[in-house]
């Protein structure tokens, strides 16, 4: 269906429906290579163009919607293209299928970018746009599109925010770039990116946004071991504006001196005090002591200590003494962490109502706050098709999962036949989930499926450990047997 889309979407782009996007396109300095490349195409003004092209290839309406390409008109049940009057981008994984598009308008209207939203074959936080050409270019590969461009150095890749960051620069010929889909990074993405990269080259916006960002996406980096490097945009928004206003070269220059972790890190400490007021002073050679004190690596930790003693003029042995301070706070704010994790196992210990939760009060807790959100938003439950019953790993919320099941698949969003399965004491129970995330703000699909993650996360530890108990099991089975042969 996806790639039926594309192509629809690609005949748009260059028919005479698409004059004003290839105008639009031909402003922002893209070449016809560039969109054929990327396979850029335009959603007419319609809302019927898509529809009615998958519909006549036989997919049925709820297909079409299942995969975010159309939406169903609450008033009168009629599917409408979701992409209307926008220029897309098609988003393609690893091994070349089109699996979800992006959208822009030409003009200033909201919202500026349309994503699609996860779906069986697309998940926003483990795909990442372009990834399937930077692949080809970093391992050299001539036939996959890669351009084996002069700019690309090997293990070495550039992470973006926007897809129009991303088309610049490969059209620029740093065809290592790839940008996240209106995400920040998670651990997926930099678990994936550690497959083709040693080195990340951060190219987030320059506003305060973008640099919030880069201290997030150093933090996910290094929990794979990536080494995160920041360029700094200066004179320029963004990547494909510099590239703009100051061509490839200066952008290799740029990248060639930007800063390394540390670096950054320090710099931004330095940018929030003035050194030359006395208390600004102690809370800056604090805030840095802290940071040195995450480095593990000691060489690293003693190089950076020198060079923080050179620019706060306080003693290398003072810095020291501090760090060592620090680290030791850590510890014990994490055995403060163990015992409240402690505390709540114990909170558990007198759940009446879901017996096994004390055994699994992270599961519990994110069983509830899953069943809270679809008690609040019955709509979202369509969004819970991957969400097996299986998955639970309390029996209690298990059931209360199923019995919404057997609710909504029936059409209706009226929750007061509960009352018929659960007593009254469950009923409060139930109830709670609910209104203990009436009370937050954040209770969408990306609040959900974060759940659904978490939870399908915690399934498989557990079953892994199941699975490895039965194993130990049996090869103890198998010792019993062979000491009873033994002594026959
Ligand atoms: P241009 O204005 O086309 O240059 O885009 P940009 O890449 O500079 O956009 P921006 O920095 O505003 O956004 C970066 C990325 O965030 C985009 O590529 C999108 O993936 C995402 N994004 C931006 N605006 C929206 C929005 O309104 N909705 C959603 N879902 N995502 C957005
Ligand atoms: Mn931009």
């Amino acid at each position: 269906m996806n790639k039926i889309a594309a192509r629809a979407f690609y005949d748009a782009l260059n028919s005479d429906m698409g004059t004003q996007a290839r105008e639009y396109l031909s402003k922002r300095q893209l070449s016809r290579a560039t969109c054929v490349h990327f396979g850029l195409g335009y959603a007419p003004d319609s809302f019927n163009y898509l529809t009615d092209i998958l519909t006549k290839e036989g997919y049925s309406t709820d297909e079409i919607s299942e995969n975010f390409l159309c939406g169903i008109s609450k008033k009168n049940g009629k599917p409408f293209d979701m992409f209307r009057n926008r220029v897309i981008f098609p988003i393609i994984d690893l091994y070349g299928n089109i699996i979800a598009f992006g959208g822009r308008v030409m003009d200033d209207s909201k919202p500026k970018y349309l994503n699609s939203s996860d779906t069986v074959v697309f998940k926003k936080s483990k795909n990442l746009f372009a990834l399937n050409f930077a692949k080809s270019a970093l391992l050299g590969d001539r036939e996959g599109g890669g351009s084996a461009s002069t700019l690309v150095r090997s293990g070495e890749l550039i992470l973006c925010e926007g897809y129009m960051d991303v088309i610049s620069m490969h059209q620029a010929g740093f065809t290592n770039a790839v940008a996240t889909l209106g995400t920040a990074i998670t651990s997926e993405h930099a678990r994936i990116i550690s497959r083709f990269a040693k080195t990340v080259y951060l190219a987030y916006d320059s506003d305060s946004a973008g640099q919030n960002a880069t201290k997030k996406a150093i933090e996910k980096l290094s929990e794979v071991g990536i080494d995160a490097k920041v360029i700094k945009i200066e004179g320029a928004k963004d990547p494909d504006e510099y590239i703009k206003k100051y061509g490839a070269a200066s952008f290799a220059k740029i990248l060639g001196s930007s800063d390394g972790e540390v670096d950054f890190k320090l710099k931004a400490i330095l940018n929030k005090y003035d050194l030359s007021n006395a208390d600004d002073k102690i809370r800056a050679v604090q805030d840095i002591c802290r940071m040195l004190s995450d480095i593990y690596s000691p060489i690293k930790r003693e190089v950076y200590t020198k060079r923080a003693s050179e620019i706060t003029g306080i003693s290398e042995e003072t810095i020291n003494a501090e760090i060592k301070k620090a680290l030791r706070g850590k510890a014990s704010s994490f055995r403060k962490k163990q015992s409240d994790d402690t505390q709540k196992r114990l909170l558990r210990y007198d759940d009446r109502i879901n017996k096994e939760s004390a055994v699994n009060p992270a599961a519990a807790s994110v069983e509830e706050r899953l069943l809270g959100i679809l008690l609040l938003h019955p709509e979202l439950f369509e969004k819970c098709k991957e969400l097996k019953s299986d998955d639970f790993i309390t029996s209690f919320n298990r059931s209360v999962y199923e019995r919404l099941k057997e609710i909504y698949d029936s059409g209706t969003s009226d929750t007061s036949s509960l009352n018929e399965y659960f007593s009254p004491e469950e009923m409060g129970r139930i109830m709670n989930m609910r209104y203990e995330r009436e009370k937050l703000s954040s209770n969408g699909v990306d609040a959900l499926s974060e759940q659904i993650y978490t939870l399908k996360k915690l399934k498989d530890k557990k079953d892994a450990k199941s699975e490895e108990l039965s194993f130990i099991d049996s090869i103890n089975k198998i010792k019993a047997e062979k000491l009873k042969g033994g002594s026959n």
